[in-house]
């Protein structure tokens, strides 16, 4: 196919919706007329897409999966994760480190970026782990030669985690305060998984229960927010550019918002998960509603939404972290992998939410204020800016890289259904409003 026509689709832009018909040669986009009341101008192509009462966004950005490869291939794969990814509207993700071996070496990256330039459908970026003092050498190493431009294209920035969680990544002492030091000097934005190891460590030893819901008091929020104060400092003190992963409490956001009025160079992210489940759905999720940070008690979701609106959180971003659905039957509950898989179902759940709909099912009476603009500022836009992507929206002269949205469809999501590696979803049997399908990326 040569060119492509999508017609009468509406452009969904931070400046206001358009309708416009788009015409697509040799896989850039060669005109974008917009329809105004006037005569039309008549287009043609070698095929036609009519999309009338359609949304079209740019290829939505999941700026945190975990796609397990290499090392951890039974629960995902680069290739099974990506599909999971398009089969969703997101065509650009960025991967976190803790693989096996993990990505805390120029080597160890080279071979992630080597396996996913076959991956097409999907442009996979890759954060780099720091645990020990070498990995800022090695760091240092990649940002300071010449050869290594092309592997630096596909780094998006540098993953810190201040305390353990899959894959043991937390790191050592004195390491946080280096990495901060030398992202601030390299002008990298440095992601920071936010859980206090002390505050953890100590309530886990003072835990007599064996209920999987006694994991949302072992990683208590006092937790996340202890570490959200010390890593805004560290930003304070080294001009860092923090990210905050996976925000979910609500005093860690109103610690994110001082930030950002104090001027700091601070973002955040929130997961799905964070937003759509709280700690009532242990009764039906059991181990599958496990994670770290763990689910919250409703009122943090509440603040987190009203995040959102506000503006103070950047980005909404899948933690997709899968895990088979044996290793999460684990018993002692308590001992079973932390991580839900996400990547597939984010975009079609704030759908639901901008189509005036709430999807959780036994949670009916809330409904969050949530605009198409929105998710077109959370999943793109925002960490498009952030991480550098440099990701063209939908613009003339651009690579195509359309996703077509069916704002009505209604779907049921099905863990069976879905293209994730581990088969299994915390959404299972949600209806959800909007299906998003890539219509055309070259
Ligand atoms: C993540 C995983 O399984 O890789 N799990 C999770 O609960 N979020 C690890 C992580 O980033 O914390
Ligand atoms: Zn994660």
């Amino acid at each position: 196919m040569t060119s492509l026509l999508i017609r009468g689709g509406t452009v969904v832009r931070p400046t206001g919706d358009e309708r416009a018909d788009i015409l697509i040669n040799e896989g850039v986009i060669d005109e974008i007329f917009v329809r105004t009341t006037g005569p039309q101008k008549l287009l043609a192509a070698d095929q036609t897409i009519e999309a009338n009462g359609q949304l079209l966004f740019p290829g939505f950005i999941d700026c945190h999966v975990h796609f397990r490869e290499p090392g951890m291939e039974q629960k995902g794969t680069m290739e099974t994760e990506s599909q999971s990814a398009v089969a969703g509207g997101v065509t650009t993700v960025c991967d976190m480190p803790n693989t096996n071996p993990p990505t805390v070496s120029i080597a160890a990256l080279r071979e992630k970026v080597r396996i996913a330039e076959s991956m097409s459908a999907c442009d996979i970026r890759f954060f780099f782990g720091v645990t020990q003092s070498e990995h800022i050498q090695e760091l240092r190493h990649l940002w300071a030669e010449q050869e290594f431009v092309s592997l630096r294209d596909r780094c998006c920035g540098v993953k810190l985690y201040l305390d353990h969680s899959t894959g043991n990544q937390k790191a050592a002492k004195g390491v946080a305060e280096e990495a901060f030091r030398t992202c601030a000097e390299l002008k990298i934005p440095l992601v920071v998984h936010c859980e206090d190891p002390v505050l953890n460590a100590r309530a886990a030893k003072l835990n007599t229960r064996m209920d999987i819901s006694a994991h949302s008091l072992i990683r208590a929020p006092e937790s996340e927010q202890r570490a959200i104060t010390v890593a805004v400092e560290l930003a304070k003190g080294t001009g860092a550019h923090l990210h905050v992963a996976h925000l979910s409490t609500k005093r860690g956001l109103e610690l994110v918002e001082q930030a950002k009025k104090d001027g700091l160079a601070v973002t955040c992210e929130v997961a799905p998960h964070h937003l759509f489940l709280s700690t009532e759905d242990y009764e039906t999720l059991g181990t599958l509603g496990k994670m770290n940070p763990p689910l919250r008690t409703p009122d943090h979701g509440e603040a987190l939404w009203a995040g959102i609106e506000k503006g103070t959180i950047d980005c909404v971003a899948s933690d997709h972290a899968p895990h088979t659905f044996e290793e999460k039957q684990t018993v002692p509950v308590l001992t079973a992998p932390s991580g839900v898989p996400g990547v597939e179902t984010m975009i079609p759940l704030l759908l639901t939410v901008a189509a005036g709909r709430w999807p959780h099912p036994r949670r009916r009476s809330f409904q969050p204020k949530l605009m198409y603009a929105d998710i077109r500022r959370l999943c793109f836009d925002n960490p498009n800016r952030i991480f550098s992507l440099r990701q063209t929206a939908i613009e003339q002269g651009s690579m195509a890289n359309l996703v077509l949205v069916q704002p009505e469809e209604e779907w049921e999501i099905r863990g069976a259904q879905l293209h994730s590696k581990c088969r299994w979803t915390p959404y299972e049997g949600w209806k959800v409003v909007g299906k998003a399908t890539v219509a055309g990326r070259w």
